[in-house]
């Protein structure tokens, strides 16, 4: 048997180095700059969202799992016994217990997630908590993946996509997801998917400016990220965290803001920040019941049943596929 010395990086690692390095360059040599979200999660960036969830100010995660504790008996009396569930951005598979735990008899739990370290280890935590049941984590872009592995059966999938994760995809973004998700799902299947509502801006811009300042970590992990894999030279404190909501697109959008005028390499090149420039990170789209409805409409999906919270902050959807997908 051969091994690999230790300090060769795995392949899979170096295909997402180079595909971050990509994105990156690309993303600072545009106007205006913008770098995805999906990069916002390395190892370090999936413990900060953690932490973000935790947060006081941070009303979503604490009202899903309200709904989702709720609602989960009633998922599992629709979809029945037998079922393949299927996560969609899994990160530490936390509300997924809720589903796991009403839903007796699954075939296999398949979490989804671009955030390789983050996903083994989640993965590892829930074959001890659940010895019984089969998890096949897959690790990929949720906007790429088009099959799954061959031991997730084909018919009677339940896929999840919580955390209002939808609502970091602009609505053409989320149609194609849909799109793609219907395709994986397939003509039994359904998906369970949990989108912030619209509401009083001062909550909203509370939720992504907290006190603790967790938020600007993680947007400022963005840039700690490329010092470490792609040698780039950022003084973090040269940048801050901006957030704030956008009323006519209904969206909350997140930047980091350079704090003077400074330059900084990345993976070999120079880019220079202007005092004030912003380069976007996030966007987190607020939806009413009847946008998201349109949205699903289109998109191989209908709503079969909606749960909201008393206070009308987040709504839980359970979409069921259409026959006909365009
Ligand atoms: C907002 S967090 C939600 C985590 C968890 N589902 C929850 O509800 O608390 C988004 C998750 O999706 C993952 N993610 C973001 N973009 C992704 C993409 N394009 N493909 C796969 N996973 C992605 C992140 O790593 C992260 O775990």
């Amino acid at each position: 048997m051969t091994s690999r010395p230790l300090a060769n990086p795995a392949p899979a690692a170096l295909a997402d180095r180079a595909e971050f390095e990509r994105a990156a360059l690309e993303g600072l040599s545009r106007a205006p700059r913008a770098i995805p979200a999906k990069f916002l999660y390395d190892a370090r960036g999936s413990q900060l969202f953690d932490q973000i969830c935790e947060l006081p100010e941070y009303y979503l995660t604490r009202t899903e799992t309200r709904i989702l504790h709720d609602c989960a008996p009633r998922i599992a009396e629709l979809t029945g016994p037998g079922r393949a569930l299927v996560e969609f951005g899994s990160g530490s598979s936390v509300k997924s217990r809720l589903l796991l735990d009403a839903m007796t008899d699954l075939a296999v739990y398949a979490p989804i997630d671009i955030s390789r370290e983050h996903l083994d280890a989640t993965a590892d935590k829930l074959r001890r908590d659940y010895p019984g049941l089969r998890v096949e984590p897959v690790c990929g872009d949720y906007m790429a993946i088009d099959t799954l592995p061959d031991s997730v059966p084909d018919a009677r999938r339940l896929g999840f996509f919580p955390g209002s994760t939808i609502g970091n995809l602009t609505p053409d973004e989320a149609k194609a997801f849909l799109l793609r998700a219907r395709r994986l799902l397939g003509d039994d299947g359904a998906l369970v998917l949990g989108v912030d509502l619209r509401k009083d801006p001062a909550l909203l811009h509370a939720a992504y400016n907290d006190s603790a300042g967790i938020t600007a970590a993680f947007t400022l992990n963005l840039l700690r990220r490329m010092n470490r894999e792609l040698d780039a030279t950022f003084d973090l404190s040269g940048f801050a965290h901006e957030a704030f909501y956008n009323e006519e697109e209904g969206r909350i959008e997140i930047y980091f803001r350079s704090l003077r005028s400074q330059t900084a390499m990345v993976a070999g090149w120079r880019f220079m920040f202007a005092q004030g420039e912003r380069v976007h990170t996030e966007y987190s789209y607020k939806y009413d019941i009847r946008t998201f409805a349109a949205l699903v409409d289109g998109a191989g999906f209908r709503v079969g049943h909606t749960w909201i919270d008393d206070e009308s902050l987040f709504a839980v959807h359970y979409l069921v596929a259409e026959s006909k997908v365009d």
